[in-house]
Order: structure tokens, then C-alpha cells, then sequence
């Protein structure tokens, strides 16, 4: 394991090289998506390059090497969560895998009366495929309340998961907006007891955290390669793979096939049962080079990194009169999520950027929760392993100066 230090991080990464309205760029806009480092780059670009061929299809070498680059891929992911290959699909992101994980298991497990447990902080991916299910089989959804300190309503869990209409619980890990790192191994085991179906939305919780998917417990488990310093529109499914055979797929088309004929149609195993037509071949690549790459970390060290970063901000922040920050729980990731009395979120944000400053404004795609929170908007800073001191420090002074001339 490489020892972790920030000035060899920022180095793999080109893009932190570059200007922000003609400044020095500080990226703290890493929940939203991560950059990306040049083995990364540098693996799609050969690609393209080198070896690009559909896969699963041609006898020539070409497509040989593209099979061979997108099967690596798929075995260092697996093995990084401690997964079979079959067990690990491809998917456009974390959306497309709730989308897929509630089409294929929800259609055919929910049936009318039941009950879905998600919670109130979670990102619209992992509430609106749930409504659109549970609208087609006449289940219901139930909704875990957050606490004031933006920790998830444990009791309330436990009051209710172990209900007989309950047959599923899905959750973040991590929330976007908050940073709440929810305690999923707990209620893994706690709704485990009770025989549910337990899925976990890793988008945020995979560029912080190492997970070990057999030992966590959970059925299903998805995440967004883009979060992960790999490119967009990559993403992966893990799930038991006595489910995903049970399950059908909800896409089809080509690939994903065993037979065909206009009498019906059976279908190849998992995980090629549920990539239906041309995958992401250059985008699994780029997947698996950043999975590498944070494997080379101790994924403490990059925690540790990150909080103090974080540290370094919310305490220059607190300073500011009608500072609030949201999400105060102390088991959080970096994530920093404000509001300044008297300045709107999206001013904040305009007057960060004319100072070379990405951070994000605005619902975070979690409109229930910004409801709870009693806010339109909040203003996030979301760190990340190759951000510095000094980019703390240069938020707090920019946020300072932002308030003196906007109050
Ligand atoms: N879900 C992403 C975010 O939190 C886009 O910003």
C-alpha cells in the first residue's frame, strides 16, 4: 500500500492543473463527481486507441482485446468488494442500478399491501424508482425520518423494520447532502433477522469507504463509477447471485440472451442477463483503472485527509455570523452543507466561482429532505482525496469576503 500524500494525488490528476474564472481552481464539488486521474484518462484514450471492437461478438484479435480489457475490469471490481464476477454488473450508474434492482427483484417480490422502507435524506435515484414500482404492484412506501442532527431515525427502524407487510429496506450509505454516514451493517443485520430484502445505494459512500460486499450482508449494493475518480456513465450492481438468477431482466436486446425465437426467449446467466445491448466497454475500463488507483490507498488515510480539510472549513465557516451548517452528526464524511442567514445559496455559489471555487447549490436532488431541513437550497463543499489545506482555507476566505459585500 502507497503511502498517502496529497501533492504526489493532485499530480495524477491534469485537470487540477487548470483555471477557474482565471484563478487557481479549488474543486469541492466531489459529491456531484470526482476528477479523474491519468491512468484513468490515459486507459480510455488506448482504448480507443488500441483495441476498440464490439465485445462478446467478433473472433478477430481486436475484439479479443477489448473482451479481454472489459472481463480484467469486471474481475478487479469483484475483487475489490469481495464479490464473485457473476455477481458484478454493469449499469449506466447508481440510478440505472436502483432502477434496475426496483424493475426486476421489486416487480416481482412487491405485491399489493406490502411495504418499502426507504428514508427521508435519501437522493431522488433511490426514491422516485421505488414510487414508480410500488404504484405498479400496490405496495407502499414508508419513510424513515432524520433527526435534527441529520442522523438517520434509528429507532424508527427498528420499530418498524421487523413488520410482516415490510419485505424491503433501501438506503444511502452515505447522504450527498449531508454527509450522515448511516450505520447500513447495523440495519443490515437488524432487517437481516427479520428475512428483508436489504439495498444499499453506495454513490457516496464508495470514494470514502472500502466495502466488503459478502461480508456486509446487504443483497444488492450499487454505485457511479464517475464518484469514484472512473468516468461517467459506468456504474455497477452487486448483488447475491441466487437473486439475480431468480430475477428477469428488465431490459432486453442483444447480449443478454440464451435463445431466441418468436416463440419466447431464454436468457443468458447474470451478469449477462442484465446488459442488454453494446456496454460502456471504454467506461468499465476506466472503472476498473480507478478502482486500482484508490487501491493503492488506505482508504483511512483518505478519510482522515478529508476530515481535516473539512475541519479546517466548517471551523473558519462557524465564525460567520448565521452560519448554519446541516448535517452536524458526528459520523460524517466531508461533506459540508450550509446556509448563511440573509444570502441566497446560488449568490454564494456565483461569487465562490468568480473566486475560482466549485461548490454546488441548490436541492442535491433530495427535495423531501431539503423540506425537512425547512431550506430551498443549501451551498455544499464535498471534499476529496487530492483537495488541500490550502482549499479549505481559501473557501473560508472566500465565503467571508462573499458575506461582507453581499449582507
Ligand atoms: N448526486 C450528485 C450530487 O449529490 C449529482 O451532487
Amino acid at each position: 500500500m502507497k503511502t498517502f500524500n496529497v501533492e504526489e494525488v493532485i499530480s495524477d490528476f491534469p485537470i487540477l492543473k487548470r483555471k477557474n474564472r482565471g484563478k487557481h481552481m479549488v474543486f469541492l464539488d466531489n459529491a456531484a463527481t470526482s476528477q479523474k486521474p491519468d491512468s484513468v484518462i490515459d486507459a480510455i484514450s488506448h482504448y480507443y486507441r488500441e483495441s476498440n471492437s464490439n465485445v462478446h461478438r467478433g473472433v478477430y484479435e481486436l475484439a479479443e482485446d477489448a473482451e479481454n480489457l472489459y472481463h480484467h475490469s469486471r474481475k478487479v471490481i469483484s475483487q475489490y468488494f469481495n464479490v464473485s464476477e457473476r455477481e458484478t454488473i454493469f449499469v449506466r450508474g447508481a440510478t440505472e442500478g436502483l432502477n434496475l434492482i426496483a424493475h426486476s427483484f421489486g416487480v416481482a417480490h412487491l405485491k399489493k399491501g406490502d411495504e418499502v422502507i426507504i428514508t427521508e435524506m435519501e437522493h431522488h435515484a433511490n426514491i422516485v424508482p421505488w414510487q414508480i414500482v410500488c404504484e405498479k404492484v400496490g405496495a407502499n412506501i414508508l419513510v424513515c425520518p432524520t433527526l435534527p442532527d441529520g442522523s438517520l431515525d434509528r429507532e424508527w427502524i427498528s420499530g418498524n423494520i421487523s413488520k410482516e407487510k415490510v419485505k424491503l429496506i433501501s438506503l444511502t450509505a452515505i447522504s450527498n447532502t449531508l454527509g450522515t454516514i448511516n450505520p447500513i451493517a447495523e440495519i443490515i443485520f437488524e432487517a437481516k433477522k427479520y428475512g428483508k430484502t436489504v439495498v444499499i445505494d453506495g454513490a457516496q459512500s464508495v470514494p470514502h469507504e472500502r466495502t466488503d460486499f459478502s461480508k456486509l450482508g446487504c443483497d444488492f449494493f450499487t454505485f457511479s463509477g464517475h464518484k469514484v475518480f472512473g468516468p461517467m456513465g459506468i456504474g455497477v450492481v452487486l448483488g447475491k447471485e441466487k437473486l439475480l438468477n431468480d430475477m428477469s431482466p428488465y431490459q432486453g436486446g442483444g447480449d443478454m440472451i440464451d435463445q431466441v425465437s418468436f416463440d419466447g426467449t431464454t436468457f443468458a446467466r447474470a451478469p449477462q442477463k442484465f446488459e442488454a445491448g453494446t456496454p460502456n466497454v471504454a467506461g468499465a475500463i476506466g472503472l476498473g483503472k480507478a478502482i486500482e488507483y484508490i487501491s493503492q490507498f488506505s482508504m483511512g488515510d483518505i478519510s482522515r485527509h478529508e476530515h481535516k480539510l473539512y475541519e479546517i472549513a466548517k471551523n473558519g465557516l462557524s465564525e460567520i455570523n448565521g452560519f448554519l451548517e446541516h448535517g452536524t452528526t458526528k459520523n460524517k464524511a466531508a461533506v459540508l452543507s450550509f446556509t448563511i442567514e440573509g444570502i441566497h445559496s446560488h449568490d454564494l455559489a456565483s461569487f465562490l466561482d468568480a473566486q475560482g471555487i466549485a461548490i454546488r447549490t441548490g436541492h442535491h436532488c433530495c427535495q423531501p429532505l431539503m423540506k425537512f431541513l425547512g431550506v430551498d437550497a443549501t451551498a455544499r463543499a464535498s471534499f476529496a482525496m487530492y483537495n488541500t489545506e490550502e482549499d479549505s482555507e481559501r473557501l473560508v476566505e472566500a465565503v467571508k469576503k462573499a458575506v461582507s459585500i453581499l449582507r
